[in-house]
């Protein structure tokens, strides 16, 4: 089984009670996704390998350390994965960003793809997939199996918010790959949202529900 990281921060559950609450209007919606994100990438990348360089300080010659990773790539999952590129973005600027396109039908909650654009030689890459939400863990499955598919071996997986089933079903499908979340929540309502959840991701990033 996959380890699976699930932060336990004040910071984190203060921005989260303001983000699961019906009453914040999508800009501050966006702000609370970056800054949760930028907490997350604090985790997601704890093991990133380091090189050491020899630095002068205005005092005198140092060794210091480096990050020696290989390229690193951000894969939000269409829509709402894009609300956490930038958290991403902010504390990695020279990764790579690809693209997939995917939504679950409301009806059986299978997922469709209908998008991806990877950056070249993601083969060698550190990807990292990212979804505010992980529900019945479809979609991410299916992002995953598709990025192996194109040759990717070294992936994450970070998400806001968990359903306990999401999770058990990436780590089944996917026992190679650790999963970051900021919180797990307690179970899937008869239409595969989370509870307590915070609705639909999506339409809250993007206004398309206001
Ligand atoms: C949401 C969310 C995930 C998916 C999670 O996307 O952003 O991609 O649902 O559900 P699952 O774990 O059951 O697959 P949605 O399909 O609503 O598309 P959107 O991002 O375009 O709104
Ligand atoms: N997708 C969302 O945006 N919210 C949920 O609760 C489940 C899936």
């Amino acid at each position: 089984m996959s380890k699976v990281h699930i932060l336990d921060h004040p910071l984190v559950k203060h921005k989260l009670s303001y983000l699961r609450d019906k009453e914040t209007p999508s800009k501050e919606f966006r702000a609370l996704i970056n800054e949760i994100t930028q907490l997350l990438a604090y985790e997601v990348t704890r093991e990133l390998p380091l090189k050491e360089v020899e630095v002068e300080t205005p005092l005198q010659k140092t060794i210091c350390h480096r990050i020696d990773s290989p390229d690193l790539a951000i894969i939000p999952i269409l829509r709402a994965g894009l609300g956490m590129v930038d958290g991403f973005l902010g504390l990695l600027p020279t990764a790579k960003i690809g693209h997939l396109g995917m939504y679950r039908n409301e009806e059986t909650l299978e997922p469709v793809a209908y998008y991806a654009k990877l950056p070249k030689g993601i083969e060698d890459m550190q990807v990292i997939v990212v979804d505010p939400m992980l529900a019945t863990g479809g979609s991410a499955s299916a992002a995953l199996t598709y990025l192996k598919k194109q040759g990717a071996k070294h992936i994450k997986l970070a998400a806001i918010i968990a359903a306990p089933v999401g999770i058990e079903t990436v780590q089944t499908a996917h026992p190679d790959v650790e999963i970051y979340v900021a919180q797990q929540d307690e179970k899937l309502n008869e239409y595969g949202y989370i509870i307590p959840g915070l609705g639909d991701a999506g339409d809250r990033i993007f206004g398309t529900n206001e």
